[in-house]
């Protein structure tokens, strides 16, 4: 990677920005040891989406899906954010208004100190009861008896977790927040998403429609990278701390 993966452009709009939006996606999480879905060794290569991911599925299996995602979420509360994580929690101090809009469930960025995660997908460490809609408290989930059904304390109905399965709408609030924060930016970045999953991956075309600078930092280009103005090739926990330190050096002249 060279030594500044970046053009000199993004750094100057991102100093001139008064608002930044950025998308992330499982990629940002990969350097912190969580698998990702679509590379060579993603989730979906092991398991099959629809046996696991999807309401029916969960309503014939319970036992079996609410197992995989708390091991998901075991893993992700074994794993630590990373510089990416935290170089993104540092910017969000550096513009006036910034929106952080992640397809991620893994709540490393909420731990690296960013505030307001706009969650289009939801959040794998939250529950809520399929029949009285009421969230369970996290020590519910926390570690249940092998092959017993998770249920809710309040009604006994099946626990699922907080997270959109396929055939699901996403949560509206944080798609109405998200679109409207790719519509209102100066800056958008799209970060470690292969860009292939809707609504999330039409952000950055609305960005760039309404006149945002758009840019993507990814280790190889994702299936929007040629409506980009600038594709970063690179990990994002390598180049997320140089852009972070570009930026501090040009606001500091
Ligand atoms: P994918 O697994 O589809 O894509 C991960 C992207 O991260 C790829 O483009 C990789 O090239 C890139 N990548 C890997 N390591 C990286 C690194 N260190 N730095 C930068 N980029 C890196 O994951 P998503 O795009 O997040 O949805 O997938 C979108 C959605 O598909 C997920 O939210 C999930 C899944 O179905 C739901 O579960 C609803």
């Amino acid at each position: 990677m060279p030594a500044r993966p970046f053009s000199d452009t993004l750094v100057q709009r991102l100093v001139e920005a008064r608002r930044v939006a950025v998308l992330t996606g499982a990629g940002i999480s990969a350097e912190s040891g969580i698998p990702t879905f679509r590379d060579t060794d993603g989730l979906w290569q092991r398991f099959r989406p629809e046996e696991l991911a999807n309401v029916d599925a969960f309503l014939q299996n319970p036992v079996l899906v609410q197992g995989w995602y708390h091991h998901r979420q075991k893993v992700a509360l074994e794993k630590a954010p990373n510089p990416g994580h935290y170089a993104l929690a540092k910017l969000e101090s550096l513009v006036p208004h910034f929106t952080l809009i992640t397809q991620n469930v893994d709540n490393l960025h909420q731990r690296a100190g960013s505030t307001g995660v706009v969650e289009l997908h939801g959040n794998i460490m939250r529950s809520y009861c399929i029949d009285c809609g009421r969230f369970a408290a996290e020590d519910a989930v926390a570690d249940p008896a092998p092959d017993a059904i998770v249920r809710c304390a309040a009604c006994n109905g099946l626990l699922r977790p907080d997270v959109v399965w396929f055939g699901e709408m996403l949560p509206a609030e944080a798609l109405e927040a998200a679109t409207g924060a790719a519509a209102e930016a100066d800056v958008f970045l799209s970060i470690g998403t292969s860009a292939v999953v809707y609504p999330a991956a039409g952000l950055p075309q609305v960005a760039q429609q309404a006149g945002a600078y758009v840019a993507e930092i990814n280790i190889a280009p994702s299936a929007i990278a040629p409506l980009m103005h600038e594709v970063v090739q690179g990990k994002s926990g390598e180049v997320l701390p140089i852009l972070i330190d570009a930026l501090l050096k040009r606001k500091e002249k």
